[in-house]
This record gives C-alpha cells, sequence and structure tokens, in this order.
C-alpha cells in the first residue's frame, strides 16, 4: 500500500460504512459476500446492527473534563480501547497481509487481536507482529490431535488466552457464498471455476496480490498430527466432523492453563454453564449473524446473560458493532468490552493494514466523541443510567 492510497482511505472513508463501500469496489464479489453475508434470511444480521437504534442515551450536558477515558480491563490486561479485535476466517483472502496486519495494528492502536483457527498466517507470525495481547480462537477441526498441537504451539508462541467458539455445530449457510460459486473457487476444478472467473478478473488489484501471496493457502495452524497443514478445502465438512461440546473443556483446560472465553453464548443458562466449566469472560455473540439465523441481537441477548453471572465472569460482546455510539451502548449495557469483527475486516478489504487502522481510528475517535457528548469521562463509568431501553426488554431477563 502506498502512502497516496494510505491517505485516499483516511480521506474518503469518514466511517466504517465508507470502508465498507470501498472494500467492495476493490475485492471479488465472493470474497467481499464472504465478509459481508450472513445466514440464510440474516434476519439477524441485520437485526444485530439495527437493534442499536432502539437504545437511545441519556446525555449529562454542561460536564467539561480534560481527558477521555477510554481503557478497559480485559483478562487482566490494561487496553487503550474498550474493543477488541474479533476472530476473522480467511482474512488472508481479504488482503494478504491478513492476519499479521490486523493483529499488527490492533497492537499498535494498544488493544488485543484474536486469530481464528481459519487462519492463512502461522500463529507464530502473528503473534511477533503485534505489540499487544493475542489470543487464539479454537475450533477442533482435525481432531483433538491437531488441537492439543495447536494449543502447545499457542502458549510456547505466547498467546494470552484461547477463545473457545461453541455456536458452530456445523457452519451455518450462507446462500451468497453458494451463489458467489466460493466453494468451487477454493476447491474446485478449472472448469467448475469458470462461470465464477468473471468476477475474480474484474478485481485485477486484488487478483495480482492474490498471485503474488502465491494464491491460496493452507491452513499453517490446523495440523493433525502426522499431516501437514490441513488444505483449505471443505472447511465447512472439517467443521461438522468435529463439533465442540461442554465435555470438551475438561480436556482443554488441562491442555491449557490460561484464561478461557467462551464465544457464542446467547442465554442465561449457556453462560451459567460456561461459567460452571471455568471460563474467565463470555463473549455474548451469534457469530455476527453467520450461524442459526433468526437468533436475537447480541445487543438484545446482553442483558439476560449480564443477569445471569454478573461478577462470576467477564461479559464481552459481538455484533453489528458499526459505530462507537454502538460500543457505549453496549457497555452501558453490562458489557466490559465488545469484539469488532466486520468493521476491522472491511477495512483490511479495502486498503490491507492502512484499512484496519483506520476503522480503528474511525471507531476511537467516535467513541472520544460519544463519551464527551454524554457528558462520561471513562468507559468503566459507563452504565444504564446513560441509556433508555425499551420496557419489554427486560421481560426475559426476569424469567430466570
Ligand atoms: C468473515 C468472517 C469470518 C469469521 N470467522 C470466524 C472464525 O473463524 N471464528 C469465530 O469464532 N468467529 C468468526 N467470525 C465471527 C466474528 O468473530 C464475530 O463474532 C462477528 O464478526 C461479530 O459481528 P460483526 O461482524 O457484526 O462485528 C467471523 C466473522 C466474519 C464476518
Amino acid at each position: 500500500m502506498t502512502q497516496s492510497s494510505r491517505s485516499v482511505v483516511s480521506r474518503r472513508a469518514v466511517s466504517i460504512a465508507d470502508l465498507r463501500a470501498i472494500a467492495q469496489r476493490r475485492v471479488p464479489r465472493a470474497v467481499f459476500d464472504y465478509l459481508d453475508g450472513g445466514a440464510e434470511g440474516e434476519v439477524t444480521l441485520r437485526e444485530n446492527c439495527r437493534v442499536y437504534d432502539d437504545v437511545t442515551f441519556r446525555p449529562r450536558h454542561a460536564v467539561a473534563f480534560a481527558d477521555c477515558n477510554l481503557r478497559a480491563r480485559v483478562l487482566g490486561f490494561d487496553l487503550a480501547l474498550p474493543f477488541l479485535l474479533a476472530p476473522v476466517g480467511y482474512s488472508r483472502l481479504m488482503h494478504p497481509v491478513g492476519e499479521v496486519g490486523a493483529a499488527r495494528a490492533a497492537g499498535d492502536a494498544g488493544t488485543a487481536y484474536i486469530l481464528s483457527t481459519i487462519s492463512g498466517h502461522k500463529l507464530e507470525s502473528v503473534k511477533a507482529a503485534s505489540t499487544g495481547p493475542v489470543f487464539y480462537q479454537l475450533y477442533l477441526m482435525g481432531g483433538r490431535g491437531a488441537a492439543e498441537a495447536v494449543i502447545e504451539r499457542a502458549r510456547l508462541a505466547g498467546f494470552s488466552a484461547l477463545v473457545v467458539t461453541i455456536d458452530t455445530a456445523v457452519a451455518g449457510i450462507r446462500e451468497r457464498d453458494y451463489r458467489n460459486g466460493m466453494r468451487e473457487l477454493i476447491t474446485g476444478s478449472v472448469f467448475e471455476k469458470l462461470p465464477f472467473l468473471p468476477q475474480i478478473l474484474a478485481r485485477p488489484g486484488w487478483l495480482t496480490r492474490f498471485l503474488l501471496d502465491g494464491g491460496l493457502p493452507a491452513l499453517p495452524n490446523v495440523v493433525p498430527p502426522g499431516e501437514g497443514p490441513m488444505p483449505l478445502i471443505d472447511v465447512a465438512a472439517a467443521l461438522a466432523k468435529s463439533t465442540l461440546t461442554w465435555s470438551d473443556l475438561t480436556w482443554i483446560r488441562k491442555v491449557w492453563p490460561g484464561p478461557i472465553v467462551i464465544k457464542g453464548v446467547l442465554t442465561g443458562d449457556d453462560a451459567r454453564r460456561a461459567v460452571d466449566e471455568g471460563a474467565t469472560a463470555i463473549s455474548v455473540s451469534n457469530h455476527g449473524g453467520r450461524q442459526l439465523d433468526c437468533v436475537p441481537s447480541s445487543l438484545r441477548a446482553l442483558p439476560e446473560i449480564v443477569k445471569a453471572v454478573h461478577r462470576q465472569a467477564e461479559i464481552l460482546m459481538d455484533g453489528g458493532i458499526r459505530r462507537g455510539t454502538d460500543i457505549v451502548k453496549a457497555l452501558c449495557l453490562g458489557a466490559r468490552a465488545v469484539l469488532c469483527g466486520r468493521a476491522y475486516a472491511y477495512g483490511l478489504a479495502a486498503a490491507g493494514e492502512a484499512g484496519v487502522n483506520r476503522a480503528i481510528e474511525i471507531l476511537r475517535t467516535d467513541l472520544d466523541r460519544t463519551m464527551r457528548l454524554l457528558g462520561c469521562a471513562s468507559v468503566a463509568e459507563l452504565n444504564r443510567s446513560y441509556v433508555n431501553v425499551p420496557l419489554n426488554w427486560d421481560a426475559r431477563e426476569s424469567v430466570s
């Protein structure tokens, strides 16, 4: 990325929506839709973003303070920002710097990066790139042997936490991927690929970078014993063969002595179960609307989970975060910090690492402005008194 294209991204991208629009112009439709899309009718995907409109602010005006404290304490780390970068699979398809660039951008901003199992870069390179904490997100693809090997590598490399995703019994059906021939493009023969090639040829910049990067990477962190890195074959089939259950937590805790985050919790019952199984933190998440469609938005699910396990585990959430106001609302409802997925991945697809830097900067300045307009000097002081929540939101919380 040249100096001039870096500044073009900075000038043109005022919001995350602007980065999304640039990404759409720069990567093939199959790659953009993989990033942008959700499962089935995309009901939850839409609701994840829309639901923030239901919560309005109660500002305290005529309040002045010199510094606005955006720091959040997550798993013992003092982060400069109350948001982390979520695990996003296939990041290297969006831009060759992929997971390495995103991790470096997170570290430069003083926050944490979570590396997906479905990474095109080795976990050791990702850890080495970042000056901040890096967590490893675990799928059991390749079986327990592959998982134990990667957990050991992550420990040796200095990863600080394991993020265990529990909402992926099978891969959700993302209809856009089927229509765009994502599967054929990744695993098909030349003849199967042919009908889908025009969208690739329409993005020569992306194609050149992709070919110079060596084409489709294998999964260097999924290495079943006695085998090489798992090729990027049908990840969906590999996931379906390796469904994670609560009983797996017992051996995971034995092989991973550090903190564990359970990601994908949507009910108070699962939150309590996660605490019982030894989770240090929970991420309230519906996988960005990419797994079971028609589940509640993450923000809507958050109060029930806060009520169920508040003070027993740190509560994170992710889903639909596109603005600083979204982050502030989630913190007011009880999240300690949030994870951003697409918000930074649009930046990655738009302009590589410079795009991720820009996404983080947009959210950081949004946050600072929102806090000042709200009259709250520190994100640690945010609570429900700063927001109006629809009355019926509390009904479910009183059920359990
Ligand atoms: C393209 C893409 C790939 C993802 N890959 C993973 C993954 O490998 N593991 C995982 O736990 N979550 C994955 N997620 C879910 C994110 O970690 C996060 O839960 C979600 O993106 C939050 O919603 P948001 O994109 O609206 O911020 C992925 C999300 C996207 C958009």
